[in-house]
């Protein structure tokens, strides 16, 4: 049974009612973090059922130096995976995540350079920017009061569920076994085990992931113990990491590229050229179907049930979905070698829940406001490098995925190295295979990697 009275909020939730948000990426003082971080655990929302009924909620990560601010020993934090410890600007993590050029971490506006440094993310949901106001000025008391400085996002889930490019945003998350959302059974995804998400319980190996420990203290009894001689409590237990990234995205670059790549493809198109090529990069329609489901680029009307209820299998050769689209690079589903089973079972090894959303403003072609826009994405999982690095390094920039070459994902791959040109995109099929030059419009502002402990870890920590 998953302890969903100590499994913050977010990861069962994507919080669709709470439609405005605010993320704080703060600096902890030198002295007084502890202070602040026992004020803020009243406010934290938990994954538990009543929890629902509140138009409000409140979740909190940190980063390692966040971990090392509230009095973590040297000793407790090397029992953290190393892609935590190192974070997402380490020019390793950078090299498999194509964080390169003008992506680089040293062009971040958070998170990649000392000076830019984060130990700690406070998001906090409302329903009404009104009422996410009242929360920000009392979680801002406490951050001014107790000496802690912020880089604030506002975002958003918009109120048609649209994204920036006008896709529907289907929320095509993993069915998690033993959650508390229950989900129709799907053949195209199986479910996941909780374990692939929340630390503590079995994942899709039949294993625990290795999960942080701390020393005993008498004052938290209320902490699991590890099962082994250690002694040691279980930090770990019902956390989670958080992998976040800001994405700008150039939406006027990106419909005037969509607009002669179309006409490049089928001059014959017309005005919904543009549109039709957008679908293909992402490998759906923008009112939330699936291209793989729908044989043709124009089907019936959007059906949210079976919006995920479907493989690449039927239409393996790409002529649905090509094979280098977002959405089948980001989850193959059944596609993966020679049986289909065997690639559903393999590719839940490495599913994400995602909890993006919006920030700047829509952009409207009749009213164009220049301003950045993106999504902040963030994605959970129980191991970043099995999961999250795993997505980027070999589906979304592998070269060669599918038996693809020269290709990266359209939408949120990695631009070529500065010496080459080769950023291809491939329509397959009827009645021969087209490819266009990709022009990159997404562009890496920030990002960290952060740890989202249990209620009772957290209470932990702020013992210090
Ligand atoms: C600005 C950048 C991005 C844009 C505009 C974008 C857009 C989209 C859209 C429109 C969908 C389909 C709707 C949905 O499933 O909710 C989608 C799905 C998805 N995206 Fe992205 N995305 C971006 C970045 C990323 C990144 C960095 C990842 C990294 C892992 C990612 C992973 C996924 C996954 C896993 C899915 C679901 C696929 C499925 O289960 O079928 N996306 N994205």
């Amino acid at each position: 049974m998953l302890e969903l009275d100590d499994i913050q909020g977010l990861v069962f939730s994507g919080y669709a009612r709470q439609r405005c948000a605010r993320y704080w990426f703060l600096k902890l003082p030198v002295v007084g973090a502890t202070g602040w971080l026992s004020r803020l655990l009243s406010r934290v929302t938990t994954s538990e059922r009543r929890e629902r009924a509140s138009d409000r909620r409140v979740n909190v990560a940190l980063t390692v130096s966040g971990l090392e601010a509230l009095g973590l020993s040297e000793a407790a934090l090397l029992t953290f995976p190393q892609a935590f410890l190192r974070g997402m600007a380490a020019p390793e993590r950078s090299s498999l995540l194509g964080d390169q050029g003008e992506n680089a971490p040293e062009h971040w506006q958070f998170g990649g350079t000392p000076a830019g440094r984060v130990d700690a993310l406070v998001v906090a949901y409302a329903e009404t920017a009104d009422a996410l106001d009242e929360l920000s000025d009392a979680l801002e008391d406490d951050f001014e009061r107790f000496g802690c400085t912020a880089h604030v996002e506002d975002a958003y889930l918009a109120e048609d569920l649209r994204d920036h490019l006008g896709f529907l945003d289907v929320r095509s998350n993993p069915r998690v076994r033993g959650g508390p959302r229950k989900r129709h059974k799907n053949p195209y995804d199986p479910g996941v085990p909780a374990g692939e998400f929340v630390l503590g319980y079995r994942n899709a190996s039949g294993h625990f992931a290795a999960s942080p420990r701390a020393p005993l203290r008498a004052s938290t009894r209320l902490m699991p113990r590890r099962t082994d001689a250690t002694r040691a409590l279980d930090l770990g237990r019902n956390g989670t990491f958080v992998a976040l990234r800001k994405l700008a995205l150039d939406v006027p670059a990106f419909w005037r590229f969509a607009g002669r790549a179309a006409l490049e493809l089928w001059p014959q198109a017309g005005s919904h050229g543009a549109e039709r090529f957008a679908e293909t990069l992402v490998g759906r329609r923008r009112d939330g179907a699936a291209l793989a489901a729908t044989d043709a680029l124009v089907g019936g009307p959007f059906d949210a049930r079976a919006a995920n209820r479907f493989g690449y299998r039927r239409t393996g050769d790409g002529a649905g979905c090509p094979i280098g689209a977002h959405v089948r690079r980001a989850n193959p589903r059944d596609s993966l070698g020679d049986d289909p089973a065997e690639s559903l079972a393999s590719v839940q090894n490495h599913r994400l829940i995602r909890r993006g959303r919006l920030y700047g403003p829509r952009f409207d072609p009749a009213a164009p406001v220049a301003a950045e826009r993106g999504l902040l994405f963030v994605a959970l999982c129980a191991d970043l490098e099995r999961q999250f690095e795993f997505v980027h390094e070999t589906w979304l920039n592998h070269p060669h995925f599918g038996g693809l070459t020269h290709e990266r994902d359209p939408i949120a791959g990695a631009p070529p190295a500065a010496d080459t040109t080769d950023d291809t995109f491939s329509i397959q099929g009827a009645p021969f295979r087209r490819q266009v030059r990709l022009e990159r419009c997404v562009r890496v502002r920030g990002g960290a990697y952060f740890f989202m402990p249990g209620l009772r870890a957290l209470a932990y920590l702020a013992e210090g």
